[in-house]
Order: C-alpha cells, then structure tokens, then sequence
C-alpha cells in the first residue's frame, strides 16, 4: 500500500498532482495545487467573482490580500488548495479541502445519524469564475480531485458550510456527481442550507 499523502508532499512536488484536462470546447485547462506564486493571478480570480458567486462562495475578502493569506497557508494548516488554470494560464477555478471537521459539522452529522469520521472525512468548497461555471466543468474535476484526496486517506466529503438553500445550480451539480443530502440547518447568517456527503469508491 502507498504512504498516505502529506500537505507538505503535495507543497515540495506540486507538479505531480497537475493534471491536464480538456473543457467541452476542446480547450486545454489544467488542475494542480495552489503555489506560494499564485499571489497575482488569484487576486484576479477573487476581484472577477461577480456579486453572485460571491454570495454563493464566500471568502474574506476579494482581493489580494486574501490571496496571499491563502498562499500563505499553504501546508501551514489543513487545508489543501487546487486552481484551474485556463489555456492563458489564468485562474478559472479555486477547488478548497479542509482535513479539519469544525464541531458545529461534527454535532450536525451526529444528528442526522450520520456521525462523521475525522480521520477519513474531509470538507470540500468549490468555486468557478463567472464564465466557467455551468458548462460542466466542475463535474469534469472531480475525478482527479478524489483521487487526490483518496491519496490522504480520505473516504467522504462533506460540503465546507454546507450549501445555500437557494443555490439550485450547486444542488444539482452535487446531486449529479453522487452526493447526497443529510440534513439542513441555519448557517451564522441565518441563511437556509444543506449538509451533502459523498461516499468515495475505492
Ligand atoms: C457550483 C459549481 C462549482 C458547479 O460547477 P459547474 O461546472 O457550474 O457545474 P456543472 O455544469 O457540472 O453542473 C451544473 C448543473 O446544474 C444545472 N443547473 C444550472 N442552473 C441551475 C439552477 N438554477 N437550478 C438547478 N439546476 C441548475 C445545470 O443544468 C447542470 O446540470 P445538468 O448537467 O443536469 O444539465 C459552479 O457553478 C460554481 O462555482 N458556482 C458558484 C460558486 C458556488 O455556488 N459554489 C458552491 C458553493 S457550495
């Protein structure tokens, strides 16, 4: 059996989980862990998130200096960080895992009678650029994704905050892809969500 992968394996040898991919439109788009380099070019990806998206997928801030503090936490914590890049090498897509379940994920599973695992379960948040998203490309990552987290020894993932109510799309793309709802509750915002899990095959 292979070692199971470490945040700093994947920090020293990034380019060994970069995986090329081909959108529907036959362009060439590329997955590979976020770098300490990417300062600039993910400043671009978060300030380009449109109203929407950036109520859909929340990050602190939108410009550089959440970019830079997500470069700076790379293998730091328990977060494993992967970016689309585009045929131009710009950023198209910020694909997020924790290997870190919060309490408030760990009770809410326990009550739905699906009591979590935090050695084999991980959080997952996904987010496209505006003009990436709705043409399947989420779907077509997700394969090199779980290959990757199955590498770190993980079997399901959970969806990081859960899922806004509202937000059919995401619904639809997790429900497509095998997750399935668990449960809802109301997020420190007081907005309707749902909790997904997905069972990983082996
Ligand atoms: C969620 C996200 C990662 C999905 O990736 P994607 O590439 O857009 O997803 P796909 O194109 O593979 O699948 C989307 C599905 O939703 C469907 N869809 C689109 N709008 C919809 C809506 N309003 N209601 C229901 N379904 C909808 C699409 O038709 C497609 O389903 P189909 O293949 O059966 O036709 C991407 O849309 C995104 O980044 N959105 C903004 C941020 C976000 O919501 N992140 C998730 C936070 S939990």
């Amino acid at each position: 059996m292979r070692p199971l992968l470490t945040l700093a394996d994947v920090a020293r040898n990034p380019v060994d989980f970069a995986t090329p991919l081909w959108a529907a439109t036959g362009e060439q788009i590329f997955l590979r862990p976020l770098i300490p380099s990417d300062g600039e070019k993910l400043a671009r990806f978060l300030a380009g998130l449109s109203p929407e998206s950036r109520r859909l997928s929340t990050f602190a801030s939108y410009d550089r200096a959440t970019a830079d503090e997500l470069c700076d936490a790379i293998a730091r914590y328990d977060k494993l960080r992967l970016v689309l890049l585009d045929g131009g090498q710009s950023i198209v897509g910020l694909l997020e895992f924790s290997f870190d379940l919060t309490g408030g994920d760990i009770a809410r599973y326990a009550n739905y009678g699906e009591p979590l695992n935090p050695a084999t379960d991980c959080r997952f948040g996904p987010t496209l650029a505006d003009s990436w998203q709705n043409r399947g490309i989420g779907s077509l990552l997700l394969p090199a994704l779980w290959e990757i987290v199955g590498r770190f020894g993980r079997s399901r993932v959970i969806l990081w905050g859960g899922v806004l109510a509202d937000n059919g799309r995401a619904i639809r793309y997790y429900e497509k892809n095998g997750f399935r709802r668990v449960g809802g509750f109301v997020n420190g915002d007081g907005q309707e969500c749902c909790d997904m899990i997905i069972v990983l095959e082996e």
